[in-house]
């Protein structure tokens, strides 16, 4: 059985969110207390994928190293590369060959957060899908599909192909930015040609693992809420959404320091440490206190 690593994809122009993102990575902003890349990095966790690599611009690599380094203070094994430019979210998988080596591999786009107690086995049978060689996508149902990847699917209610950004309505499924790939995605992407608004496409990929018949389609339902905050207004939803949940529930959501703990990726020490850090704040605090529990 391959491993399987992750990848996030933490680039791009942001430029839905100018200014603010005019001096700094989008995924490097706030969504309620935590950089927005602590969402999907806590989602890779949840897949129980510990060898992670982080693509970004060159301008702001540096910063995601300041965040986590080599990973080790979280028990993770945590890798940097450069996109030089936005040339397309399937650029990743050139990018990260040598990473991926002869794994299996899960890319997350990190500005695409998910949320849900049954999150952990929708994922779980991604990985299983892997093992049998195939290939996933997330999809769900949302009311304005025509901004994105949109699945059309044949008389069977199989998958028949994805449509990016069709202008007439195919459906309301869409792909989101959660994928597991067998490791013959390093190979498929070598073939790519870029696309008419010059970018190597996901959904290429997509459509060619389903000419062969190796894509799974899993639907997110209404038990698992995703949030792509990639607008001012979709980043202030997901802030708030996470405020109230901990309001509701006294705990926070992709605490990925706390989950390291719990998974003993981390021990007391290393623990106590992460959290000393940060004790003026609220998180720290927080952290803090799962220790006393
Ligand atoms: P997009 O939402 O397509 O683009 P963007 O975030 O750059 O934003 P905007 O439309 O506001 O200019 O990207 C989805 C995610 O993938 C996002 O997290 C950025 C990332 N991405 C890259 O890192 N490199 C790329 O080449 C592309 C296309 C996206």
């Amino acid at each position: 059985m391959n491993n399987i690593k992750g990848i996030i994809l933490a680039g791009g122009h942001g430029s839905r969110l100018f200014p603010l993102t005019i001096g700094t990575s989008k995924q490097l902003l706030a969504v309620y207390d935590k950089p927005m890349i602590y969402y999907p990095i806590y989602t890779l966790m949840l897949a129980g994928i510990k060898e992670i690599l982080i693509i970004s611009t060159p301008d702001d690599l540096p910063r995601y190293n300041k965040l986590f380094g080599n990973g080790n203070m979280l028990g993770l094994k945590i890798s940097y590369e450069k996109q030089i430019k936005p040339n397309g979210i399937a650029e990743s998988f050139i990018i990260g060959k040598k990473f991926i080596g002869n794994s299996h591999v899960c890319l997350v786009l990190g500005d695409n957060i998910f949320y849900g107690d049954k999150l952990v086995d929708y994922l779980k049978v991604g990985l299983n899908n892997l093992k049998k060689n195939s290939s996933t996508i997330y999809g769900l149902d949302v009311i304005n599909p025509k901004e994105f990847g949109v699945v059309k699917f044949d008389s069977k209610n199989n998958l028949e192909r994805i449509v990016e950004k069709p202008k007439l309505f195919i459906s309301n499924t869409i792909v989101s930015g959660l994928y597991m790939y067998t490791n013959d995605v390093i190979e498929i992407v070598k073939n790519l040609k870029p696309s008419s608004r010059n970018e190597l496409e996901i959904t290429d990929i997509n459509n060619i693992y389903i000419n062969k018949n190796k894509l799974r389609l899993i639907k997110l339902e209404k038990d698992i809420s995703w949030i792509d905050t990639g607008t001012y207004d979709s980043m202030l939803k997901a802030s708030n959404f996470f405020q109230e949940l901990e309001k509701k529930t006294g705990e926070k959501y992709a605490c990925i320091e706390h989950m390291a703990f719990q998974l003993s990726y981390i021990d007391e020490k290393q623990f106590l440490k992460l959290a000393r850090l940060m004790s003026n704040s609220s998180y720290g605090k927080y952290l803090l206190d799962k220790l006393k529990k």
